[in-house]
């Protein structure tokens, strides 16, 4: 093999090395205390349980893999700590991340999906009573923009560029709103269109978001920018076809989540709507466009999100 094959697995272990330690600074009673106040430790526990030692990180990783993907490669060597856009993209990795934690602690909750088992651990309201639980995401939620606003070392239009593309995804437009379509739909027979929307919506945003911000840590044409809204559109919804495969086909020690839910809740998915063959096909469709959306974005260093939409797809957790 040449020496210029891109190692996947590798890069990923960097970044995820690099993820997991600021998000352990971030999320603590220190990181956020201030002379006035300071977090009660039992809600910061909540939170630490929540988000850390556990998770794929995808998001994360889709972030700085769009940062790699747009950065050209002379100025490739920011030190580390200077403040530059490094350390804008492992800020915006870091506050996605948090928002999908909170997302996933409340998806758990008793009046949403009714979880007890979720990145292999009992979930957060199993563990800390709801009303913790319920606190822990908001607080999750508010970090994580905290995250994208320092004082130092990016630019005031940065810091709202990205707070935008993150609330949007986030919101009633995005990932809360896909998750009230999804209460809603429970028992009902969604037309594919219509799962298709709610998919968007619920997990697909935060994806695409990912990609976004991820591409403005650094500076990105037009013509990138709109390939990676493809990508990211494409790999967003094909992550949510694969979620509802996994309900059926893996097991728990696997998924570290309880499968088989979907079809106990009556939730429509893509495996309810096409069967598991179709729901396959469909999803290596997606990853097709996804990569030939890629290929149009002219990037100087497209290797890890194409790995990474690879990775989407043919995952088994
Ligand atoms: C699960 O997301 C929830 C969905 C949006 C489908 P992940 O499968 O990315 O969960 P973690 O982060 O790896 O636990
Ligand atoms: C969750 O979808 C999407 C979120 C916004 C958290 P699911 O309810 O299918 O996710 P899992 O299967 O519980 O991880
Ligand atoms: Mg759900
Ligand atoms: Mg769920
Ligand atoms: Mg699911």
């Amino acid at each position: 093999m040449s020496s210029t094959v891109f190692d996947l697995d590798a890069w990923s272990s960097i970044q995820l090395d690099r993820v997991e330690l600021a998000l352990k600074g971030w999320v603590s009673v220190t990181a956020t205390a201030t002379t006035v106040h300071r977090a009660p430790d039992d809600l910061v526990a909540a939170m630490r349980y929540a988000v850390l030692d556990g998770g794929k990180r995808l998001r994360p990783l889709l972030v700085l893999a769009a940062w790699e993907a747009v950065r050209h490669p002379l100025s490739g060597h920011f030190p580390q700590g200077e403040g530059g856009n490094d350390e804008a993209a492992l800020r915006a990795a870091c506050s996605v991340e948090l928002i999908h934690a909170y997302s996933l602690v409340h998806d758990d909750l008793p009046c949403m999906d009714n979880d007890v088992l979720r990145r292999g651990k009992p979930t957060v309201h199993v563990k800390f009573g709801e009303a913790r639980a319920l606190l822990a995401g908001d607080a999750l939620q508010a970090l994580a923009f905290e995250l994208l606003t320092p004082d130092e070392g990016m630019s005031v239009q940065q810091q709202a560029h990205l707070c935008r593309l993150l609330a949007r995804a986030a919101g009633s437009a995005g990932m809360a709103g896909g998750q009230a379509i999804d209460l809603a739909s429970v028992g009902v027979a969604l037309n594919e269109s219509q799962l298709r929307q709610m998919h968007r919506l619920k997990t697909g945003a935060l994806l695409q978001a990912s990609v976004l911000m991820g591409a403005a840590c650094g500076t990105a044409s037009s013509q990138a920018l709109t390939a990676l809204k493809s990508y990211g559109g494409a790999i967003g919804l094909a992550f949510q076809v694969v979620d509802d495969i996994l309900d059926v086909t893996a097991d728990s020690a696997t998924l570290g989540k309880t499968p088989g839910k979907d079809a106990d809740q009556g939730k429509p998915t893509y495996v309810s709507l096409l069967g598991l063959e179709r729901a396959n096909a469909y999803a290596q469709k997606l990853l097709e466009q996804a990569l030939t959306a890629l290929a149009q974005g002219d990037l100087p260093n497209p290797q890890a999100l194409q790995g990474l939409a690879e990775m989407v797809v043919n995952r088994t957790s």
